[in-house]
């Protein structure tokens, strides 16, 4: 249910004021706990360590960006705390229940259009509530009222291929939304979109936060968009991935796309940067071993071709 969050509580803006903003923010209940958390898998006949002793406590209503290197394992770490992999070692924790499997408390949405296709934008909103129980006409008021949150009511009756990619991942987003998570993980979400439809969708993202309790884990590559999104910001370091830093991010809210060239912002995102990129991530093994391309035409074939 859409509800307005005193924003005095929990959005002031804290230019000046940031110490007390994180002191409030670390008197909150904590909603995701992460201890010690270890996940290997097969590659090539041996196992691989992929994340080794992830720890990390994430605080009600509170926003956190995670970074770092293609590989270091936060799709890994997104999918653990979704319950959609089991892992071996450690223990994560949500709204005080340890993560055994997927469930209501914790949404997803990731990079790649997952929407049925062969349902409506409407019907793709139900099917979570339907699932868990719920009647049909329960389920499309709950539906209804997402999608008008989302700014797609009048599409309710499209199909997914009808939609552009933003829309797709709104119709997502609701669908996620719909099912009251205490925590929404991001994978992504926005990684496939343009400039201009992501800056959008961020800004959506925040209003949504803004007025909604929830506990964002958003996963991204992009520094502008972790630094304009986050409370805090995770960053993994790879091979193994483990917690390099947690970094506050203590730029004033609400927070609007235009803030990335505040001289403040800049700094931040500078401070961050060499934080990331020292020491040297370990790069993705596939990515040192690229072959030389060999000519595939041969060279006579095109005349302009030299
Ligand atoms: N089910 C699996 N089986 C085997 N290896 C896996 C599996 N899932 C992930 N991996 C490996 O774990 C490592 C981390 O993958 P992950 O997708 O979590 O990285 P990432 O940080 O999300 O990367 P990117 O930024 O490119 O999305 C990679 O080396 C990947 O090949
Ligand atoms: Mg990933």
């Amino acid at each position: 249910m859409v509800s307005s969050v005193p924003t005095d509580s929990v959005h002031t803006t804290h230019s000046g004021a940031t110490d007390d903003y994180f002191k409030a923010l670390y008197q909150r209940d904590v909603v995701l706990q992460v201890d010690q958390l270890t996940q290997s898998f097969d590659q090539g006949g041996s196992q691989k360590v992929i994340l080794k002793d992830v720890s990390l406590k994430i605080y009600e209503r509170e926003f956190v960006c995670v970074i770092g290197p293609s590989g270091c394992g936060k799709s890994t770490l997104g999918r653990i705390v979704a319950g959609l992999d089991a892992y071996p070692s450690g223990e994560v924790i949500v709204d005080k229940e340890k993560v055994k499997g997927p469930s209501a408390s914790r949404g997803m949405v990731f990079q790649g259009y997952t929407l049925f296709p062969w349902k409506t934008v409407k019907e793709n909103v139900m099917f979570g509530p339907i699932m868990g129980g719920r009647s049909k006409s329960s389920a499309e008021r709950s539906a209804r009222e997402w999608l008008d949150v989302v700014g797609l009511t009048k599409y309710e009756n499209h199909y997914p291929h009808q939609l552009s990619g933003g829309m797709k991942q709104r119709v997502a987003i609701a669908r996620a939304l719909v099912n009251e998570p205490k925590v929404l993980i991001m994978d992504e979400p926005f990684g496939a979109l343009d400039p201009y439809t992501r800056q959008k969708m961020q800004k959506h993202l925040l209003d949504l936060w803004r007025n909604i309790d929830i506990t964002i884990v958003f996963i991204t590559h992009d520094m502008d968009e972790a630094v304009l999104l986050s409370d805090r910001i995770v960053v993994l370091k790879a091979n193994p991935g483990e917690v390099q830093e947690i970094i506050e991010v203590p730029l004033a809210r609400p927070r609007s796309p235009d803030i990335v060239t505040d001289s403040h912002f800049l700094q931040l995102k500078a401070r961050i940067n060499s934080i990331v990129h020292n020491p040297q991530p370990v790069i993705d093994p596939a990515l040192t071993d690229m072959p030389d391309v060999p000519r595939m035409t041969p060279l006579d074939k095109h005349k302009s071709v030299t």
